[in-house]
Parts: C-alpha cells; structure tokens; sequence
C-alpha cells in the first residue's frame, strides 16, 4: 500500500509499543542528520504499510544546553517537532539535586550555557569555573579568560564560600584547568578554595551527567567523551591523595536514567496520545554497546521484559567486531530499526 496524506491522516496509534532513540551516533553525528533518521521518523509518524503511528522519545547522553533549545535543534535537524516532554538528556535527571545543594560548582559546555541550565534546574547559587579564575587568575597557570568569558563570569570572594557539590554537566572545554578546579574543591575542607583538608576526607561530592568513554561524533573515529575525563580525575586524585575517590555518573546505563525514560514516555504516550496503559514493548535504538546495549538489557530485567535493545552501525559500535553487550537485534541503521521493530509487531 502506498502511503498518501490522507492514510497518515487516518492512521491510529498504536498503544502496544514504543521506540527510544538514542542521539549521537544514530541520528545525528558531528552536528549532521543522519539521513536514515529523517525517513525513520516518518515512518513512525504514519508513513508505513501499517496504517499506525507509533510513540516515542529520545534518551541522550549528551548535554549542555537546555532541554527547549536542544529539541528545537533536533526538530529541525529532523524536519518535524520535537517536544521537551519527549527528550531527556544527561543533565536532565539532575534537576532532582537542586534541593539537596544550594551552592554547585558546574563544570563544561560552552560559555554560561551549562550555568544557565543548571539554574533552569531551580540551582540556587552556580558556579563556574570562569568565576573561580576571576576571583584568582593564580588557579590556573596557563588559562586566561577571554575578555568575553571575563566580562561573563561573576566576581566574588571564593575564600567565604562553601561549594557543596560538583556537576559535571557536559564535556570539558579545557581540561587542564577545569581538572585542576575539581581537584582543588576535592581536596579542600568542605568545598572552600584555598584549603586543604588533612586527611581529604572533607571534599564535595562529583557527578557527571554521564560515563561515556568514546561518543560518536565527525572524525571517522570515536572521540574521549567524559567518561575518559571521570577515570582521569580518578586516577589524578588518587596520585595526589593516596586515596580512592567516588563519584558518582548520571545517564545512561544508569538504571535510574530507563526509570527516568519509563516515566517520561508514560506521560508523553497519557498527554499527547491518551493511552493510559504501558507498552507491551519498548525499542530502544543506540549505538553503543557500553550504554544504550548494556543499559536496555539490564533495565529489561526490571522492567518485565518489555526492553529490547537494537544497536547500529553507524556510530561507536563498527561492523566487525563483537559488542561488549550483546543487543537482541544488530541492524545497519535507524531506519533498519523501525523497521525491524514494527515486523516484529505485525
Ligand atoms: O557526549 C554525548 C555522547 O557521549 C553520547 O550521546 O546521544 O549517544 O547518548 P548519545
Ligand atoms: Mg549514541
């Protein structure tokens, strides 16, 4: 059957089954749609032989901007709407912190976007990086702020501050320096810069929006994601102190992040489609084995089995070799995944 404007028009959503879709590496890579994920999206949004039109979500790792500025990127990148209630992103999750610490220090992205967000988040007192070196340009030996990160960064007097807890919101613009931040906050007396603690036990604790070692993104090869600056500052930490740091990572695999995603894709599948009933079958589409696979299976064991992985090749995970998680399905894009998922259904 040929699809028409009229059959979309017509066609019933389907309340037995949904997709998630992973970001980086399965429908956008450097900055770029992948093409598949432009035909993937109309066939859930009625163009197919079906005469359905199926839910869905977008679980990402990836961060750094606000949860509105980043789906309005992907609406256009995908050439349909993409809505908050129907994305969720690294930092997403940690808006639930905002209660328990008043003053944070927020770590990566671009300019004031991360400081912005954060506060979105209903954070009290933020911040960053730029502020410290403001304060004292002594922190870090070979990072000058720019006039443009000088005039934006906010002067106070870090030495009556007490920051109580660090968030690593989205990659690190420049490692060295905000490395040498972190560690100085860790090895501090309760979060105030220009203090040692004895024994350094009395540091704020870290969280990282995620643990993604690699990402997909232009080059041909995977790039160090911050799950490569986690273990770095573990490492630096431990060579400095002697002793073991904890942190703590948000995202995917993170169990939690699958219950985020449940709730997310309840309220969206209620509001939008008026199903009140939970899917018989989650597809959640990635392309890394070490996240998307791993996280999928294992929240699949919680969830009564209504989570099935699919990965691609168009991302971290390359053809010819042998994933660490091993998916239910290896498909060569994301529109092989819809497909894929909705023969499956009928
Ligand atoms: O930094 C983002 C990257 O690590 C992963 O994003 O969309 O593949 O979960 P995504
Ligand atoms: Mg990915």
């Amino acid at each position: 059957a040929q699809t028409t404007p009229e059959s979309v028009a017509e066609s019933i959503v389907t309340d037995k089954f949904a997709f998630a879709f992973d970001i980086d590496g399965v429908l956008i890579r450097g900055g770029k749609v992948i093409p598949a994920a432009v035909e993937a999206m109309k066939m859930l949004n009625g163009e197919n032989d079906y005469g359905i039109k199926v839910p869905y979500i977008f679980v990402t790792n990836g961060g750094g901007k606000t949860e509105q500025e980043r789906c309005l990127q992907l609406s256009q990148q995908l050439e349909m709407e993409v809505s908050p209630g129907q994305f969720i992103c690294g930092h997403t999750p940690m808006r639930e912190m905002a209660e328990r610490y008043k003053t944070v220090l927020v770590v990566g992205g671009e300019g004031e976007k991360c400081r912005h967000v954060a506060e979105g988040y209903g954070f009290k007192d933020v911040v960053t990086p730029g502020d410290i070196i403001k304060d004292n340009k002594d922190t870090t030996p070979f990072r000058k702020l720019t006039d443009e990160e000088y005039k934006n960064s906010r002067a106070r007097n870090f030495a009556e501050v007490e920051i109580e807890a660090i968030f690593v919101f989205a990659d690190s613009r420049d490692w060295a320096s905000d490395q040498q931040i972190i560690l100085d906050l860790l090895m501090s007396k309760n979060g105030r810069l220009g203090t040692r603690s004895e024994n350094f036990d009395e540091g704020p604790p870290v969280f990282f929006s995620h643990n993604d070692m690699v990402w997909s993104t232009s080059h041909d090869l995977t790039r160090i994601g911050m799950g490569a600056l986690r273990v770095s500052l573990e490492a630096m930490y431990k060579a400095v102190t002697g002793k073991d740091l904890q942190t703590t990572a948000f995202g995917k695999p993170q169990i939690g992040t699958f219950e985020f995603a449940t709730r997310l894709l309840q309220q969206w599948r209620k509001d939008t489609h008026g199903i009140n009933c939970p899917p018989d079958t989650v597809y959640f589409v990635g392309d890394t084995p070490e996240s998307d696979i791993r996280g999928t299976n294992e929240f699949n064991q919680h969830a009564e089995n209504t989570w099935y992985s699919i990965l691609v090749r168009t991302g971290v995970f390359q053809a010819g070799t042998t994933p660490r998680f091993a998916p239910k399905a290896t498909v060569d894009n994301v529109l092989d995944a819809v497909k894929h998922g909705m023969e499956r259904e009928y």
